[in-house]
């Protein structure tokens, strides 16, 4: 059984069209070891044969499946903690301090590209941390992935230790309930956050997404084409609200990013926000 490589562009383009991710020719290893375990573990003995399951199949199950195995979902509580200190010690209580001097008191931070759960779980922990009165607030935390599987291990809210290993001691303490070798989050922090399958090339589902004050894309639009990444970027602009701040990943050199949003240096940090 061989994969031509017309008929792996011909794959390589379905997912694309489905997911926004694009598979350079030189992923092509980690592109057919997925295909080969699939094809597999359903007994198929053609690459046609699968590709015509994908693309003719009434209902999207087994594209799913394929689109879960083919995401990197590789992450960790408190990733990139410099940009995190920023969002919570400068841009955060800015934020809050304009909230809290009209008199409103609900925030909302959407997490796009949430994977396992740890960085919307972060960003609540920073929310109790660093909201004055955090019970006197209405505290809305979307988390969203196209992976089922990682939105499902999200919320049983249970890690490793390697997960785990950048969050400050105080913190694990504090919200955190060992369990032989894995942590496992308490019901505060838990319910705080609300997951939810959610494919970000999907029009429909994200014009439905309006009024953030914070969306985090980390570490999601560099597995896209640039093409899928301003589509992407120019939805989460009318997602957020007028003054709303975007923060993506630090290697994600967005140009467009620039022409939407406008720099802000707030403290040490620096931030992108809705003009
Ligand atoms: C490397 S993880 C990043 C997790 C977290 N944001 C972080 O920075 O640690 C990328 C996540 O983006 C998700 N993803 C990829 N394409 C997506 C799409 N089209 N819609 C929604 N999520 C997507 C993947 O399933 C994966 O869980």
């Amino acid at each position: 059984m061989t994969l031509t490589v017309e008929l792996y562009r011909k794959f390589v383009n379905l997912i694309y069209k489905k997911t926004g991710i694009w598979f350079e020719p030189s992923k092509r290893y980690f592109v057919d070891k997925r295909l080969d375990e699939r094809i597999a573990e359903l007994g198929l003995e053609k690459y046609q044969e699968y590709y015509q399951l994908l693309k003719f199949s009434n209902d999207q199950r087994e594209m799913q499946h394929l689109v879960n195995l083919l995401t990197v979902n590789e992450t960790y509580f408190f990733r990139d903690f410099p940009q995190l200190q920023g969002f919570a010690e400068e841009v955060l209580l800015q934020v809050v301090k304009a909230k809290v001097a009209s008199g409103i008191r609900k925030i909302r931070l959407w997490s796009a590209g949430c994977s396992t759960g740890e960085e919307p779980y972060t960003l609540a922990i920073i929310l109790l941390e660093m909201l004055p009165e955090p019970e006197q607030w209405t505290i809305e935390v979307l988390a969203t992935d196209i992976n089922t599987k990682v939105i499902e291990a999200a919320r049983r809210g249970l890690y490793n230790s390697r997960s785990v290993k950048d969050v400050p001691h105080e913190y694990l303490e504090r919200y955190f309930v060992k369990r032989r070798d894995q942590y496992l989050l308490n019901t505060q922090v838990r319910n705080m956050v609300h997951f939810k399958l959610l494919n970000l090339m999907e029009d429909q589902e994200m014009e439905n997404q309006l009024e953030y004050d914070f969306i985090f894309c980390r570490n999601v639009l560099i597995y896209f084409d640039p093409v899928s990444r301003l589509k992407v970027l120019d939805s989460f602009y009318q997602s957020l609200k007028n003054g709303g701040f975007i923060y993506l990943g630090h290697s994600e050199s967005v140009g467009r990013i620039t022409d939407l949003f406008k720099m802000k240096r707030i403290g040490n940090s620096i931030a992108y926000y809705k003009r």
